[in-house]
């Protein structure tokens, strides 16, 4: 029971990683804020995952609902300790030219604007109680980048960085700030990743992951559950693979 006590918010709670996540944070004994955009699917992953879990929703590009979301956590929690910056979406694999503007505007607003909206409602209270953990999830892309994939890239290589700076700015405030690098991992966003989801595409993608698999929500539960832990306590602005060996 790693998070006996903790309470957490996981962006992007409703599905995937999000979900893993949640799962694990909850058997650890922490209470979850599963906050999600889809508020039917985080309702419908707060029932599977207990009483330990609420549901709520959120654009995290917004910085009103942000601050909804916060006020929430706040209401039914009293604090917060440990903030996942979870949710995340793709364009399709496009030569960098031709990704539209909307698009491009979607995903940095989605990937890159929430990082900073979520630190500014939440890093005020972490402060004010000298303590607080907070995970970016972000991906091998950003270490090890793919073709057709640029501007979701390098979304992710703003999250690292992101997190190197937080942490160096928090640390003296006893905020931790770390982030996770899946490699390809069995979500619903895997077949936009792909492009199509085939056999020949899946096996492409496993022929650069030396362990053979592709990751799963409880491998990034378990690493989340582990750096949002007091067992990480000297352990802040990593961006650790959890990858199977990809950016070898
Ligand atoms: N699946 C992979 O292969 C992979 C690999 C590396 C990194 N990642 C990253 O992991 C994270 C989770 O991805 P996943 O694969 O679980 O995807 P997913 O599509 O299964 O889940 C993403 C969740 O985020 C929610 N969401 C989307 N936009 C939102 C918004 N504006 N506000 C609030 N919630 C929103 C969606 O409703 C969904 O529930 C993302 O940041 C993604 O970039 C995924």
């Amino acid at each position: 029971m790693q998070l006996e006590g903790k309470t957490a918010i996981v962006t992007g709670g409703a599905s995937g990683f999000g979900a893993g996540i949640a799962r694990v944070f909850a058997e650890h004994g922490a209470r979850v804020m599963i906050a999600d955009i889809n508020a039917d699917a985080a309702k419908e992953t707060a029932r599977e995952l207990g009483d330990q879990t609420m549901a709520q929703h959120v654009d995290v590009s917004d910085g009103a609902s942000v601050n909804a979301m916060a006020e929430a956590a706040l209401g039914a929690f009293g604090h917060v300790d440990i903030l996942v910056n979870n949710a995340g979406i793709t364009h399709m694999p496009t030569p960098l030219e031709d990704v539209s503007e909307a698009d491009f505007d979607r995903v940095l607003n989605v990937n890159v604007k929430s990082v900073y909206l979520t630190a500014r409602t939440l890093v005020p209270h972490m402060k004010s109680r000298g303590s607080g953990a907070i995970l970016n999830v972000a991906s091998t892309a950003g270490l090890s980048p793919r073709p057709n994939l640029n501007w979701y890239n390098a979304s992710k290589g703003w999250m690292i960085t992101a997190t190197k700076t937080m942490a160096v700015e928090l640390a003296p405030k006893g905020i931790r700030v770390n982030a996770i690098c899946p490699v390809a991992g069995e979500t619903p966003l895997l077949k936009r990743f792909m492009g199509e989801d085939t056999p020949e595409m899946r096996a492409k993608f496993l022929s650069t992951i030396p362990l053979g698999r592709f990751s799963t929500p409880q491998d990034m539960g378990n690493a989340a559950a582990f750096l949002c832990s007091d067992a990480a306590s000297m352990i802040t602005g990593t961006a650790m693979e959890v990858d199977g060996g990809r950016c070898i």
